[in-house]
């Protein structure tokens, strides 16, 4: 077993906004354990890191499998020691269809990654939080601007995204008195795989379609290095980032 600086943990880190963040820790020295289930992406991400075998722990993880979580979690111990920062990150939607269309594989497969997986995140960063020493360490939710405003034929997803809202609130209260901090960031189109659609058109609540503006996704990574390099005495619960253009705000 190492014992490095700082430790992280990003799940969904093969593509999008948690490969950026994983790979802006590693750049800021953490060390960085990474998951998803194609192990081939995280190897992938290790190798444009650049970073030595020291600094880095890729597993293929199912973030709606509690145990696999649990594994993560305690493989992350044994090599690097204690961990500072996780990044619950990993997160789906499902087709944009009306809700009655909805097949219960579909709303399953979101709750179990959006909203279990943050939960088995959250529960096993506790677990080793309370007990390490130092006690203590930060967790980042990712929620997004649905966590406030649904768009049309979204229910899944934007249910899920409210339930983390109330997940990082729950965990903000019981990491009082462990040094354990809870935050969130709720992200408003960042340029990814999950929204390439949404630079093309996309369906708009007045039934028109529409192009939206994205936001570059290393403005993500850069702000989950500023979150995860705060002091443990120190919070930004909930951090909002978007294009200025992007549709959020305003009504008719
Ligand atoms: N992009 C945006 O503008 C935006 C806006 C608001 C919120 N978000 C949130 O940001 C997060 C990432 O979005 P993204 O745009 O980066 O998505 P993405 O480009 O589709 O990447 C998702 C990553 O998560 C992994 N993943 C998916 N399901 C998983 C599971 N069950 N267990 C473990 N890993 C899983 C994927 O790899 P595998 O398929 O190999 O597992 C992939 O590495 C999501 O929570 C999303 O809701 C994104």
């Amino acid at each position: 077993m190492k014992n490095v600086a700082r430790v992280a943990i990003v799940t969904g880190a093969g593509a999008g906004i948690g490969k950026n963040a994983a790979l802006s820790l590693y750049r800021a020295g953490y060390a960085v354990a990474i998951c998803a289930r194609r192990k081939e992406t995280l190897d992938e991400v290790i190798e444009e890191a650049g970073v030595e075998d020291d600094q880095a722990l890729a597993l293929s993880v199912d973030v709606g499998d509690p145990d696999a979580i649990r594994n993560l979690f305690d493989e992350t111990v044994k090599k690097f020691g204690r961990i500072d920062v996780v990044f619950n990150n990993a997160g789906i939607s499902a087709p944009p269809v009306p809700i009655d269309e909805l097949t219960n594989e579909q709303w399953q497969n979101v709750v179990n990654t959006n909203f279990s997986g943050t939960f088995y995140g959250m529960r096993e960063a506790f677990r080793v939080m309370k007990t390490q020493n130092p006690k203590g360490g930060r967790i980042i939710n990712n929620g997004s601007i649905s966590a406030h405003t649904p768009r049309p034929f979204s229910a899944p997803y934007t249910s899920t995204k409210h339930a983390i809202t109330g997940i990082t609130k729950s965990g903000c209260l019981d990491g009082r008195g462990h040094n354990i901090v809870v935050c969130q960031i709720d992200i408003g189109n960042a340029v990814t795989p999950m929204t390439e659609r949404m630079a093309k058109g996309i369906l708009q609540p007045d039934g028109s379609m529409k192009p939206e503006a994205r936001v570059d996704v290393q403005q993500i990574g850069d702000l989950v290095v500023h979150m995860a390099n705060m002091p443990l005495d120190a919070n930004i619960p909930f951090a909002t980032i978007m294009a200025p253009e992007m549709p959020f705000f305003g009504r008719g």
